[in-house]
């Protein structure tokens, strides 16, 4: 082994990266497909690998996502595909090429960046924590088709209603003030509506795609901004029904399909969770929203060892539905966070919890609640894998 070196993945090396991906996922997937996807993470320098001397052992890739918190788009660093030669690990390249993968971020300005771990030690290691999950359910088809949705007009959708699609989950998860869920780049909404496996149909606010799968049906997305479409699209996904016995969905808990369904889903819902990080803590705390009745004053201690630009005396302001981090004199009684006590912070995790597991000290007993208040809420899902 020579020297290890961070690298920005080549074109010219696609093929040895899809061979540690193989050997690190198993087979699958279109070699020319998936490498015309990497090209375009390549061209916006978002392809990392370690090299050793001439060869490609590691690699990781950061999707340009934003994502919603209490209805505001922050710019999320997606980290994917992270693989390691099966002869080069457990000593520390997953870790180097981690770190640089979050230096990436820092450098592209994402604010946030979040990842759905394999395995939680390497990640937690660099600051990330759990946030939230993606919820999968299974419905009957039969229940889903009686929904009705009283005369809504629902038309076939394609590759052209991209845009439409985009604007009209924006109104969504802004009016919802959703926590978690992604906004993928404009180009893949138009592959997934290009997918001739994916059916897509939409209404005046909203929009379902879903799919076979396995004799079934699976809904990829569904977004709707009334009872009446929401009843209208699952309506549509049911009106399979003599064919496909249940419908799977990614949505979550409280999802108003669970209110409308006659049966519930069943019961062992399938969760994934995700973990996030705070890579620019001022700046992600002034992107994100908060309900308009959060009032809270705060001092906070943050150590971040890999950030050292998060690292410090802050004062947290909130009020008028946003925040502002500004730099302090250390107070006595602070209340103390690392980066993953911060990150679960942000995605509203109960205060007791970071207390409960040492990811925050400090403060005083008052301040939990309205900490509580400030960050609590909707808990934050994801709807997509990536
Ligand atoms: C997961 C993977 C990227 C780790 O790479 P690596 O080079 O072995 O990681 P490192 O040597 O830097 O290990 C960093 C830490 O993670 C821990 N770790 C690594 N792999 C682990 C595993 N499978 N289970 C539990 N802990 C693990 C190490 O013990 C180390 O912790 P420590 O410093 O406290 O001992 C690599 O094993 C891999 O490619 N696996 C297959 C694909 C995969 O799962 N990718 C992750 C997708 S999210």
């Amino acid at each position: 082994m020579t020297e290890l070196r961070v690298v920005d993945v080549a074109e010219d090396q696609l093929d040895d990266v899809f061979e540690v991906r193989t050997r690190s996922f198993g087979p699958g997937g279109d070699k020319e497909e998936w490498k015309e996807s990497a090209r375009t993470f390549i061209a916006d320098g978002r392809y990392l690998g370690v090299q050793d001397g001439d060869t490609v052992v590691a690699a990781a890739r950061i999707w340009p996502f934003e994502q919603w918190w209490s209805g505001r788009r922050v710019g999320n660093g997606g980290v994917a595909g992270v693989v390691v030669a099966p002869e080069y690990r457990g000593r520390g390249v997953g870790s180097l090429l981690m770190r640089a993968v979050l230096q990436r971020c820092v450098d592209k300005g994402c604010p946030l960046t979040s990842l759905y771990p394999a395995t939680t030690v390497l990640y937690r290691h660099l600051g990330y924590e759990f946030a939230g999950s993606k919820h999968e359910y299974t419905f009957q088809a039969a229940d889903l088709r009686t929904l009705g949705g009283g005369g809504t007009a629902v038309r076939k959708a394609g590759p052209g209603d991209a845009d439409l699609f985009i604007e009209l989950a924006s109104k969504v998860n802004e009016q919802r003030r959703t926590n978690g869920p992604l906004i993928w780049p404009r180009r893949e909404v138009e592959s997934w509506l290009k997918d001739d496996n994916n059916f897509a149909y939409v209404a005046e606010d909203g929009f379902v795609v879903y799919r076979w799968s396995d004799g079934n049906l699976a809904v990829e997305e569904l977004v709707a901004g009334s009872e009446e479409t929401t009843r209208a699209l699952w309506a549509t996904v049911g009106s399979g029904s003599s064919i496909a016995k249940t419908v799977s969905a990614c949505v979550p808990p409280f999802d108003p399909i669970h209110f409308l369904a006659e049966h519930e889903a069943t019961r062992q819902a399938h969760q994934t969770r995700w973990m996030l990080r705070l890579v620019d803590a001022p700046a992600a705390l002034a992107a994100r929203g908060f309900a308009n009745s959060a009032v809270l004053e705060a001092d906070l201690r943050i150590d971040d060892p890999d950030v050292p630009a998060n690292t410090g005396d802050w004062h947290l302001s909130v009020h008028d539905g946003s925040a502002e981090l500004t730099p302090s004199e250390p107070v006595d009684g602070a209340v103390r966070l690392g980066p993953r006590g911060l990150a679960a912070l942000y995605a509203g995790t109960p205060f007791a919890t970071l207390r409960g597991t040492g990811l925050a000290s400090g403060g005083v007993p008052e301040l939990d609640a309205a900490l509580d208040a400030a960050f609590g809420g909707q808990p934050a899902y994801m709807l997509d894998d990536f």
